[in-house]
Formats: C-alpha cells, structure tokens, sequence
C-alpha cells in the first residue's frame, strides 16, 4: 500500500487487529521495512503494526535524492494521518530513531511511548560529516556494493559474522537493492539534521531505549546518555548484538520489546 508525502509514494504495510495499540516501525539506513521482519512476526499477534519504507529506499520512490531530513519527519506524520491515527507508540532504529526523536520533538501529541534502538541524539559531529561525504564518494565512483560491504563490516558486532551469518546476507540484499541516488540523498540529509538533545528532558511519555552491547555506530554511551536524559526512560543492554540488535540478538530485543509494551496496554 501507499500514501503520498512531499510529492513522493511511499510503501508502507499493516498487520494485526486495526483497533490494537499501533506500533510504527521506522526502519534505519539504508534498509527498508523488511529489516522488521521478526518484530513484524511477534507483534501482528497484538498489535496493530505498521511499517513503511523511507523514501528513497525499499519500495518508496527515490525522488531527486534531495530530502531535506524534516520531510523524514512529516512523512511518518503523513502516514499516520493517511491511517487516521491520531497517536501512536514509535519505534526507530538508528536512523529511524533520528526521525522519531525529532517527530517526538515537533509533533509530542502524535505518540504515545517511544523505543528507541541504537540511536542518539546529537547531530553529526565534523568528522562524521566528513565520513559521510567519503561515503558519498564511494558510492558514485565504486558503486552500493562496495559500500554495503564496509556498512556490513562496521554494523554487526564480530561474533555475528560466525553466528548469523544469515542476518548479514538478508542486510546485504537490503542494502544493495536500494539505489546509489537514494542512499547519497540519505547520507547528505543525515549530515543536515538537527541535535535534539536539547528537547530530552521534555519528553513525558514510556520511553525504552535498546543498544547492541558491541554497537560501534551508535554506543552504548550514547544510549545511557538518553537514559541520563529522559525522564523515567528505561535502558536494555542487548548481549552478544552490534548495531542491528533486532536481528543479531533477536530474542532478547523481542523480550524487552514486548515486556515494554505490555505495560501500555495493562
Ligand atoms: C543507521 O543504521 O540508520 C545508520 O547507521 C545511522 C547513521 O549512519 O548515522
């Protein structure tokens, strides 16, 4: 299914009874919805789940590559009004958890509790605008493979290229099908989005905050800083996971995921 944001299509799927709690799933970069596949599984049960692709990945439309990182933003609200939700709990890993805080930020009335997965805060830093911008470089000169592989190398944590391989091949197909334009465009907006550390200490709702233990992208100081910051937010340190810890330690990831909601609907 589709809705329409700033003049772009975007996919976007549903499971689960229609009058459950909606949790919506904002996948990270530069995956697609599919990364949600066996949280999809355990909440469909109870929840009414939903998510969707970014525009410029997945199946959502590539566009001009030029997407200012507030239109990340007003498309998560767009798909709620397309769905006549007026709140929802949101739920975003890394880059997705980018979107949901600065939503947080602009739209609080729209949630309802909050997960937040090897994330942070703070706006780029130099050296990552620096980083982004090789990224960039590579991409157009060698191509999205050659890239998907370095991401590979720096997302999972070492024990999963033993473990789970078969999460690495699945974030690889991910990655490579999604276009160099779309991912460069996403990279440029990531370096372009704002700090909202500064709106934390206002945030009033049933927050849980997830991080892989060996997350080098965005650390575990990184999500005890949100815990530090966020009233009564809760933190859960995922064993054994780097930065896709829904899929390199699923079980745990799931467990919390699921305890946290489950308070919400007591
Ligand atoms: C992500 O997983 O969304 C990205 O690694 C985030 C980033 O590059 O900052």
């Amino acid at each position: 299914m589709n809705f329409v944001s700033h003049g772009l299509s975007l996919s976007y799927e549903e499971h689960g009874p229609v009058d459950a709690i909606p949790v919506l799933l904002i996948h990270g970069f530069p995956f697609s919805r599919q990364m949600w596949q066996p949280q999809v599984k355990v909440l469909a049960g109870q929840y009414r789940t939903i998510t969707f692709d970014n525009r410029g990945h997945g199946q959502s439309e590539v566009g001009d590559g030029q997407y200012p990182f507030e239109w990340y933003v007003d498309d998560v609200i767009a798909l709620l009004d397309h769905l006549k939700l007026q709140t929802t709990v949101v739920c975003g890993l890394s880059m997705g958890g980018y979107v949901a805080l600065r939503a947080l930020e602009r739209f609080p009335e729209r949630f309802i509790a909050a997960i937040l997965c090897d994330t942070r805060s703070e706006a780029d830093t130099n050296e990552a605008k620096i980083k982004r911008a090789a990224a960039v470089g590579t991409i157009k000169e060698k191509g999205v493979a050659v890239f998907a592989e370095a991401f590979l190398q720096s997302a999972f944590a070492p024990s999963s290229f033993q473990k789970n391989s078969n999460s690495i091949e699945f974030i690889r197909q991910i990655i490579n099908a999604n276009t160099p334009l779309g991912i460069s465009g996403t990279l440029l907006s990531m370096a372009g989005r704002t700090d909202t550390t500064e709106s934390l200490n206002r945030l009033h709702l049933p927050v849980l905050i997830m991080v892989g233990d060996k997350d080098t992208i965005t650390p575990p100081s990184a999500a005890q800083a949100l815990r530090g910051r966020i009233p009564g937010a809760r933190l859960e340190i995922i064993p054994e996971a780097g930065h896709l810890s829904n899929l390199e330690n699923t079980r745990d990831f799931n467990h919390h995921l699921l305890a946290f909601l489950s308070t919400l609907s007591a």
